[in-house]
């Protein structure tokens, strides 16, 4: 489709035709490290342990989930890896850069041109069309408003948006305003994709969607997915799974295992 070519997640060495992800080569760079990342709220007299001592790495160009209940820190985790918010103790590289050590303009550069958020509320502009919430972006980034238009309404149609590019987001669905997000996500050509709880407002047909959409995008275009979900049809599509519980990452499982599981369960279940 002619407007995907419009987006260039930074990362081309990933094969475009690769579509077999058990047999699919990634390459061997992490994008993400967290070394023991602690996260405590003071709430009064009470400390809230949010994270509690993470670490893991994701190589460039997977597909992550992160799995866990209410609570157990993904959004937290989120907030970190994207340089909203600071770990109370622990680190955080980007690309092996350790994001404490940029100064206020890098990591106004990494937030708007390396990440694409999609926040599970979609937080968009009430006031703005679907054109100028997902151009927004971009005109931060530098780009003209004629360029940014342009490419607005490309992404628009890439998420199947083409005809809706001037409603505001209380005049679409909630699927449809979830996938405005997922286009503002893209604006600035992110290599890194942190979407949390990306199909919470869902229903099943359109969650599935979103799903093959950011999927897309990982084996198209090479961008680094990680999601957060309670949303078990999410780990269909991922490279690794990451289960949190407690603000611990608990247990990381691979693709092939979780193939392995679904038909054990499956046999059991017909059985
Ligand atoms: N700003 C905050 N101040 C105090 N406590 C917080 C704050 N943000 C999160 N917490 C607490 O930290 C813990 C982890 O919250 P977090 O939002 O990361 O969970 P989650 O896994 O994303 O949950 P959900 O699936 O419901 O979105 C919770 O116990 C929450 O109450
Ligand atoms: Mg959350």
């Amino acid at each position: 489709m002619a407007e995907a070519q419009a987006i260039d997640a930074n990362s081309g060495d990933v094969p475009a035709e690769t579509t077999e992800r058990a047999t699919r080569q990634l390459p061997k760079e992490n994008t993400v490290r967290v070394r023991n990342l602690i996260k405590r709220y003071e709430m009064g007299t009470s400390i809230v342990g949010a994270l509690q001592g993470v670490n893991f790495e994701i190589r460039r160009g997977e597909y992550i989930s992160i799995i866990g209940p209410s609570g157990s820190g993904k959004s937290t985790l989120f907030n970190m890896i994207g340089g909203l918010d600071k770990p109370t103790e622990g680190r955080v590289y980007i690309d092996e850069v350790d994001i404490a050590q940029l100064d206020a303009y890098e990591l106004a550069w990494l937030r708007c041109r390396k990440i694409g958020y999609i926040f599970q509320s979609f937080n968009l502009i009430p006031v703005m069309t679907a054109l100028e919430n997902v151009s927004l972006p971009m005109i931060f980034g530098g780009m003209t408003a004629d360029d940014s238009r342009q490419k607005g309404a490309d992404l628009l149609t890439l998420v199947g948006l083409g005809d809706r590019i001037q409603h505001k987001p209380l005049e679409l669905s909630g699927g449809q305003q979830q996938r405005v997000a997922v286009a503002r996500s893209l604006a600035n050509d992110p290599a890194i994709v942190l979407a949390d709880e990306p199909t919470g407002n869902l229903d099943t047909h359109t969650g599935l969607e979103i799903i093959a959409l950011l999927k897309q995008l990982n084996e198209e275009n090479g961008v680094t997915i990680i999601t957060a979900t309670h949303d078990t049809k999410m780990l269909d599509v991922s490279d690794r799974i990451f289960y949190m519980a407690d603000g611990k990452v608990e247990k990381i499982e691979t693709r092939d295992e979780i193939d392995l599981q679904v038909g054990r369960l499956d046999g059991q279940e017909v059985g």
